[in-house]
């Protein structure tokens, strides 16, 4: 027999309909981790004006444009929600090409050296209608070219408040922690869009390349802020020492 306690449990848990179980299976898991990216993307812009975490936006994997206009577009509704304006610079990394030679250890089912492959021209014009009056800056190339040994400076860069990590590969995500690292500060916002891939393995992907800065750099302390999506993770620089 069942008491109005729970009758009143049931009544809010009911049995999922027919509808809703179509709404979530006919979803596109794509377009799903999408949505979560943006929301991730504006809950560290909301940090960065809540904390006052000056610096610029880095994008390491543009592909599209896609989360990088989303960066654009939520930063200025935060100069409005916030009445103050963070000036920022908003710099992307890729080839524009793919993902050019990938090293047995990056071997994956879903990449391929040309997976990504865009083209550049599309890219840089719906940027440009998404920046109006921000500073934006996209720099084509691999990274073996473009960051490897290279610094910060080289682009203008100072100080960083997020870093989108958007590059799927150990080899890669290496290379863009690496060159980041000057720019990290108190505050700085690291989003790996990709963090859980690789079935998990502890030897591979964004993940593996985490731990690897991390040891690297002990005096580097991180603070995990939130997961999203389907693979995602964010991560803040608590302190330097
Ligand atoms: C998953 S896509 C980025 C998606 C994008 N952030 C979005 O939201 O639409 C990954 C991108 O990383 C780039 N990439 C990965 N490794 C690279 C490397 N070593 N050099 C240059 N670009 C690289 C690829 O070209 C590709 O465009």
């Amino acid at each position: 027999m069942s008491s109005p306690f729970t009758e009143k449990i049931t009544s809010l848990y009911p049995p999922a309909s027919l509808f809703e179980i179509l709404i979530i299976s006919s979803c596109q898991p794509f377009l799903e981790h999408t949505l979560s990216k943006y929301t991730a993307i504006k809950k560290a812009m909301f940090m960065n004006y809540h904390d006052n975490t000056l610096g610029d936006y880095l994008e390491f994997g543009v592909f599209t444009g896609s989360s990088f206009n989303f960066a654009m577009k939520i930063d200025k509704k935060m100069n409005q929600i916030f009445k103050r304006k963070i000036d920022t610079q908003f710099v992307g990394f890729d080839s524009f090409d793919g993902f050019g030679e990938i090293k047995p250890n990056d071997e994956h089912p879903s990449f391929k050296s040309n997976t990504f492959k865009v083209d550049k021209k599309k890219v840089i014009k719906n940027i440009e209608k998404s920046a109006k009056d921000q500073k934006f800056k996209l720099v084509e190339g691999f990274y073996q070219k473009t960051i490897e040994n290279k610094k910060t400076s080289d682009y203008g860069i100072n100080k960083s408040r997020i870093i989108m990590i958007d590059c799927d590969l150990k080899e890669s995500t290496t290379l863009a922690l690496n060159f980041s690292k000057p720019s990290l500060q108190e505050g700085t916002i690291i989003i790996f869009d990709d963090f859980n891939f690789y079935k998990g393995n502890r030897n591979k992907g964004e993940y593996c390349a985490f731990q690897n800065f991390k040891n690297q750099n002990p005096n580097i302390k991180f603070r995990r802020i939130f997961d999203y999506g389907y693979a995602g993770r964010a991560f803040i620089v608590a302190n330097i020492d």
